[in-house]
């Protein structure tokens, strides 16, 4: 199956199958692949939170107007953006950016300070929103990524952020929750998955120029 098939197979399941576990090794796969996600200056401006707690997942569904995903999805993913861009996480990934190509301090010297101009233009709620499209970005890969594996996927933005926040213990960490995804497998029975594709047609969305 190419990809342009998986991606007609997808749909954003609404019921899924609470008796089905993604194995772990796809799990692992799934996460690999999430991990490459591009990023704005390659700074990776969120965490990415795994939820399987059965006892966490009901409070979260509460705060979801209690969609079905939360619960009888396999996995819950919080991508969960960074509130603390600052100069600190910028040397962070400096230093990981010398420690993985093994270069040194001065070669990255430049895209150091291009970093930081950009962090220093922004503010605190513009380096948010900064840090929010990043995690929509991962977002993208996951629901590709999971269709490509077989694995069924519904991202959401139905949910209150800051009772995330507080269930997950986010805010200590300098995080917030920006968008989820439930991946999973979808239930037999869930009649989304017969409905035909609603997109634009193409000459609607894409202009040649
Ligand atoms: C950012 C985002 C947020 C969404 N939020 C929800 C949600 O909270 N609950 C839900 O059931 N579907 C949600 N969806 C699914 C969309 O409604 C769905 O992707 C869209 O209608 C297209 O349908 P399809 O994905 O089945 O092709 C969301 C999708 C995106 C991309």
């Amino acid at each position: 199956m190419s990809l342009l098939d998986k991606l007609q197979w997808r749909y954003a399941t609404k019921k899924f199958d609470a008796t089905k576990k993604i194995p772990a090794d796809k799990l692992e796969e799934l996460l690999a692949d999430v991990r490459l996600a591009p990023s704005s200056l390659g700074l990776q401006h969120y965490r990415i939170v795994v939820v399987s707690n059965p006892e966490v997942r009901a409070k979260l569904r509460e705060a979801a107007y209690g969609q079905s995903q939360i619960t009888d999805a396999s996995h819950l993913i919080v991508f969960a953006a960074e509130t603390n861009i600052d100069e600190t996480y910028v040397q962070k990934r400096i230093d990981e950016v010398v420690n993985t190509r093994q270069t040194s301090y001065e070669s990255v010297e430049g895209y150091k300070q291009m970093m930081l101009g950009a962090v220093s233009r922004l503010s605190d709620e513009q380096r948010l929103i900064w840090a929010q499209k990043q995690a929509y970005i991962a977002l993208g890969i996951l629901t590709a990524a999971a269709s490509e594996l077989g694995i069924d996927n519904c991202p959401m933005e139905g949910f209150s952020a800051e009772q995330f926040d507080e269930i997950l213990g986010l805010k200590e960490k300098g995080l917030t929750a920006s968008v989820i995804a439930t991946i999973g497998y979808r239930a037999d029975d869930d009649p989304y998955s017969a409905y035909a594709k609603v997109r634009k047609e193409e000459s609607e969305l894409f202009i040649h120029i």
